[in-house]
């Protein structure tokens, strides 16, 4: 029941009914003053809200001049900017302009008036003309002036904001992994239009994400909630947000990019007791987190990427120091899968440790993270290899090489790529890895490169001795590498080439589907040619690795047909991946309507779409020579590897 006190005094209670108390004659009095009130009280604020000056934001270049007209110098010393756009004075107070001009304006309006009449006498005893002509004379001369003084302080003004930018730009550059980290807008608009359009299905993924699977690893866009694959084992690890955060941030998507942070350093652990896959978490977060940092200059990002991979240290107590597939980061127990050849170790695993763990060790100081690799790349440097070839598994115990199974792509693929990026990690220098990746590559060439009837190029897998004419969509992004490796070889041009004919056949796998999306693994048995034949490998799940080698040929060619095959793959992607929900997988790229998986993976957010985006970019944005990406897509500056003597200088800071 109601308090009685809280009422008009004229109410009562009887049995909780309110009851008027006083006279009938009053009360009607009453009502007609309060309705008055109340109508003059919206008369004001009605008046109020239409004929108020308004003062949001935005200012029109007339008003803009207009008040560079009253102001004289006084406007080109920058005040502070309010949220909304106001000036702000040393304390924070807002100013009204319009109140300070008005005061002084009314006396320079006279004198000017006393100056200007004596102008106009003087020039029409000169002239020898009446008043009324001379009067007109001068205000045209007035207007001419008025003008020049007009343009000359657009000009010094847009100087002003010029110089505010270049500060900026300076600023972020010294605290951040140098030029090339923004930017790189392409000037043909039509151009710019498909990059924005890129831009935009990363903001639909994020957002979707955001709304309905935020924190947990992976958003299922269909049935709109989270989603974990068993390599992140059983905890939740936002794994989506630290993929996405350098995407975020060379997009310019300032916002997302911030709620991503707060995010890491509030709600991002990192412990309890779970088994988790060393490469995927190496690749992903600790890859992820020192991409920011490298982008950003936010060590945040740097204590977090040390913490994750201190949890990974136990995986590589092994005799050989080549380390096991997965940690339990409680307990910091590790083994390998059971499905690996006599337990062993996976070489792709072990070999895309590299260049997060290098670039570790030299902006933490700790050497622990470089020597580990070191030791792997010393190791594998030195083992007997069959034909030359590095077979997918080798036990981590005896250092004896598993089933001699070779691939290009599943099990090997980003051993290959380190070999080539250590090299270009270190500035070109380190001539041991250059040697070990073209060995490795002529090996490939001699077992493994293979020309199809109908003219295709492929690189097919090699199983004790035989060749399976097939190949892996995680294959297709050796285009990319073989081009990337082209300068620094004794062939540059014959590795151009190469790139080229993946690049080409890949485009085949994909332009041969009813989707225009690339299966999971395509064959050429009989007259099978780029196209899945198992129905297990006609999935498409949303991977990059094709759209990686269109990146890298479009920075080594220029020519037009990468972007228009990446545009083609923006289309496919759009009609049949789309949802309202996000991004999903497909279960068979050759029907018109496939059925969806309901994953929308975060290597789409930190790969497919960044790859995208570059295609579409300035070849200014994440220049070759300053930054090299890890196979997760996660740009890390070069040069910058952990150098034995050195220490963690104040001014290694401020140069990342
Ligand atoms: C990190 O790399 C920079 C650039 O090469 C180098 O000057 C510095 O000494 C390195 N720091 C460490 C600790 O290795
Ligand atoms: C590093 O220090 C050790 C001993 O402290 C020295 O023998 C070695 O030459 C130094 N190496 C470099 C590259 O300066």
């Amino acid at each position: 029941m109601p308090v009685p006190g809280m009422l008009p005094s004229y109410q009562r209670y009887v049995n909780g009914v309110p009851v008027s108390v006083g006279r009938k004659s009053l009360r009607m009095r009453e009502k007609y003053i309060i309705l008055l009130v109340f109508l003059t009280f919206g008369m004001v604020c009605f008046g109020a809200f239409f004929f108020l000056p308004d003062l949001r934001d935005r200012v029109t270049v007339s008003e803009m001049r207009r008040h560079i007209q009253m102001g004289g110098a006084e406007i080109f010393v920058p005040g502070k900017e309010s949220p909304g756009g106001l000036q702000v004075d040393n304390h924070g107070d807002i100013i009204d302009v319009h109140k300070v001009q008005d005061k002084g304006r009314l006396g320079v309006k006279i004198a000017e008036d006393v100056a200007r009449q004596k102008a106009i006498d003087e020039l029409s005893n000169k002239l020898k003309l009446p008043k009324d002509d001379t009067l007109k004379v001068k205000d045209a001369i007035d207007q001419d002036k008025e003008k020049l003084k007009e343009q000359e302080k657009v000009k010094e003004m847009e100087i002003q904001v010029e110089r505010q930018r270049e500060a900026k730009d300076k600023v972020h550059r010294e605290h951040s992994g140098g030029e090339g980290t923004r930017g790189g807008e392409p000037a043909d608009p039509a151009v710019k239009v498909k990059r924005d359009k890129v831009k935009e299905m990363m903001k639909h993924a994020w957002d979707s994400y955001k709304k309905y699977a935020w924190g947990s690893n992976e958003l299922r866009p269909i049935s709109k909630q989270g989603h974990s694959a068993s390599i992140f084992g059983t905890s939740t690890l936002g794994a989506t947000i630290i993929d996405a955060l350098d995407t975020l941030y060379i997009m310019e998507m300032d916002e997302e990019f911030k709620i991503g942070r707060d995010w890491v350093a509030t709600d991002f652990k990192f412990e309890g007791s779970t088994e988790l896959s060393v490469f995927e978490t190496n690749i992903r977060f600790v890859g992820g987190l020192l991409s920011a940092y490298a982008l950003s200059g936010d060590k945040l990002f740097k204590d977090k990427a040390n913490h994750v991979a201190e949890k990974l240290l136990p995986a590589f107590n092994t005799p050989t120091g080549l380390p096991h597939s997965m940690v339990n980061i409680k307990t910091g127990s590790t083994r390998n899968w059971g499905w690996a050849s006599g337990g062993s170790s996976i070489l792709s695993e072990l070999g895309s440790m590299h260049l997060e763990f290098d670039y570790l060790s030299n902006v933490t100081g700790n050497g622990i993270f470089a020597e580990k690799v070191y030791r792997i790349r010393d190791f594998m440097n030195q083992i007997e290899k069959p034909n030359g070839l590095y077979p997918n598994y080798i036990n981590p115990k005896t250092g004896k090489w598993g089933q001699h199974h070779v691939a290009i792509g599943a099990l090997g693929d980003s051993f290959y790529e380190y070999l080539l990026k250590m090299w270009i990690q270190s500035g070109k220098t380190d001539p041991v890895s250059r040697k070990m990746y073209d060995d490795a590559v002529s090996a490939i060439e001699t077992h493994m490169i293979k020309v199809s009837p109908g003219g295709l190029k492929y690189v097919s897998e090699y199983k004790s001795g035989r060749n399976e004419l097939k190949m892996d969509h995680l294959g297709c992004f050796c285009g990319g590498m073989f081009a990337l490796g082209a300068e620094g070889s004794a062939e540059p041009e014959k590795y151009l080439q190469l790139g080229q004919d993946i690049a080409n056949t890949c485009h085949e796998s994909y332009d041969r589907s009813a989707t225009k999306l690339g299966p999971e693994a395509f064959r050429f048995d009989g007259n099978t040619e780029a196209k899945a034949v198992r129905q297990n490998e006609k999935y498409y799940i949303l991977r990059p690795e094709v759209l990686e080698t269109y990146f890298y040929m479009w920075r080594f060619t220029k020519e037009q047909k990468y972007r228009d095959w990446a545009w083609e793959a923006v289309q496919a992607l759009e009609t049949h991946c789309r949802t309202d929900g996000g991004y999903t997988g497909i279960r068979d790229v050759y029907q018109v309507n496939p059925q969806k998986d309901d994953v929308q993976q975060s290597f789409f957010l930190a790969e497919t779409l960044k790859y995208l985006y570059l295609i579409f970019s300035d070849d200014s944005l994440l220049p070759l020579d300053k930054w090299v990406l890890n196979t997760e897509a996660h740009p890390l500056p070069v040069h910058r590897v952990f150098k034995k003597n050195a220490t963690v200088t104040e001014n290694d800071e401020k140069h990342l």
